[in-house]
């Protein structure tokens, strides 16, 4: 089957692209808005850029039904500040609820019972419940269009990174006690830890 992308309708092509690009890591950020309400939502459109700067992205859609901004963008613009707190099993549940669309006003800490810890650098509440934290300073914003499907791409710079001391093995993150999950298509989540494989380097 060949396909031109332009041909399509942005939730098809949005189809093909989870259908193709998985499994995809869930950034969980958390912001705050003007006058200091908490925000928390999930986006799986996430990655690492570069370890010096320590930079990374994700990508907010604009909203399905009529092209806005998610609050998360808006935030993050407002206040130049976020924090991506990293997904482990145990809290699968109330990162799926904190993708609902709540309202600016609702915190979805207090609606989904996640507890909030201050930043170091950032004066965004980090999600206690999360074992990796990376607080970060907004770096750039690239906007890629207006309307239902288009979105933009936020990169941040990382200024303070936490994490629980028990995961920390020498020098490297014990990932079996991480137990992070990833997003497949649609409603469906991983463990990416279930089967691995090691492959040298030649
Ligand atoms: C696991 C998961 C991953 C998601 N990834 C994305 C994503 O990459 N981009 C996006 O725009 N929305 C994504 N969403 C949907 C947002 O989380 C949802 O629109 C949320 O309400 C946005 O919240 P906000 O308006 O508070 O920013 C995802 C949802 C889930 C459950």
């Amino acid at each position: 089957m060949e396909i031109t992308p332009e041909a399509l309708e942005w939730r098809e092509a949005y189809k093909l692209l989870i259908g193709s690009i998985l499994p995809r890591p869930i950034a969980f950020v958390s912001t705050v808005d003007v006058d200091g309400i908490a925000n928390a939502a999930p986006f799986s459109f996430f990655t690492a850029i570069c370890a010096d700067p320590m930079l990374i992205c994700f990508s907010p859609m604009r909203r399905g039904k009529d092209g806005a901004k998610k609050d998360t963008l808006v935030n993050i613009e407002n206040t130049g500040q976020f924090v991506i707190n990293i997904v482990s099993e145990r809290m699968a549940e109330q990162m799926n609820d904190c993708a609902i669309e709540f309202t600016p006003e609702i915190d979805e800490f207090e609606e989904t019972g996640l507890t909030k810890e201050p930043g170091h650098k950032v004066k965004v509440p980090r999600i206690a419940e999360s074992l990796v934290h990376l607080e970060c300073e907004l770096h750039q914003v690239l906007h890629f269009g207006d309307k239902p499907g288009s979105g933009s791409l936020v990169i941040g710079k990382v200024v303070h990174v936490h994490i629980k001391d028990e995961l920390m093995d020498k020098g490297r993150i014990d990932t079996g006690l991480l137990k992070p999950i990833g997003r497949m298509a649609g409603n469906i989540f991983t463990d990416p830890l279930a089967k691995t494989f090691e492959m040298k380097r030649r």
